[in-house]
C-alpha cells in the first residue's frame, strides 16, 4: 500500500470520480482475508491493480487466484463455512456488486454455459 499511495500523491488524476470518469480506475484492496472450513485461502493480502496497466496474478496451482478474483469481483458469498473480511476499492469508493458491474467485466476460468447453445433476445 505504500507504493499505491507515493503513486497517488504523485498524480492527482487517481482520485477522478468515478461516476464522472470510469476510464480510470484503480483496483486496491487490503487485509483481505477468505476463509474456507477454518482455512484462510485468502491470508491478508494487499495489493493494487492500476488503470492502464496490465497485472498478472502469478502462482501455482492452488495458490488461490480464482479465489482472489472473485474477491476482488465481489463474487465471494458469506456461508456458512466461510468468512471473507478486508476492504476493496474502485478509485476511493468501497466496491460493491453493483458497482463491479458498472465499471468491469469478469471471464471465469471456466465456462458455466455449453458452447453449443446460443443466447435468445
Ligand atoms: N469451494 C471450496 N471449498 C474448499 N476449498 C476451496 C474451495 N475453493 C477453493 N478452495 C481451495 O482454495 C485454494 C485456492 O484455490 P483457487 O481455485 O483459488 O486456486 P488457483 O490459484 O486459482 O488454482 P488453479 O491454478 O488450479 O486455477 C485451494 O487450496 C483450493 O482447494
Ligand atoms: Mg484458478
Amino acid at each position: 500500500m505504500d507504493t499505491y499511495n507515493a503513486i497517488l500523491k504523485k498524480d492527482e488524476p487517481h482520485k477522478i470520480n468515478i461516476t464522472k470518469n470510469i476510464s480510470r480506475i484503480d483496483l486496491t484492496w487490503s487485509s483481505v482475508i477468505y476463509q474456507i472450513k477454518g482455512k484462510n485461502v485468502l491470508d491478508n493480502l494487499d495489493g493494487y491493480a492500476l488503470h492502464g496497466q496490465v497485472t498478472a496474478i502469478m502462482g501455482s496451482s492452488g495458490a488461490g487466484k480464482t479465489s482472489l478474483l472473485n474477491a476482488l469481483s465481489c463474487r465471494l458469498e458469506k456461508g456458512w463455512q466461510t468468512k471473507i473480511s478486508g476492504s476493496i476499492f474502485a478509485n476511493d469508493i468501497k466496491l460493491t456488486n453493483e458497482l463491479f458491474g458498472k465499471i468491469a467485466a469478469y471471464v471465469m476460468q471456466q465456462d458455466i454455459l455449453m458452447e453449443t447453445l446460443t443466447p435468445r433476445g
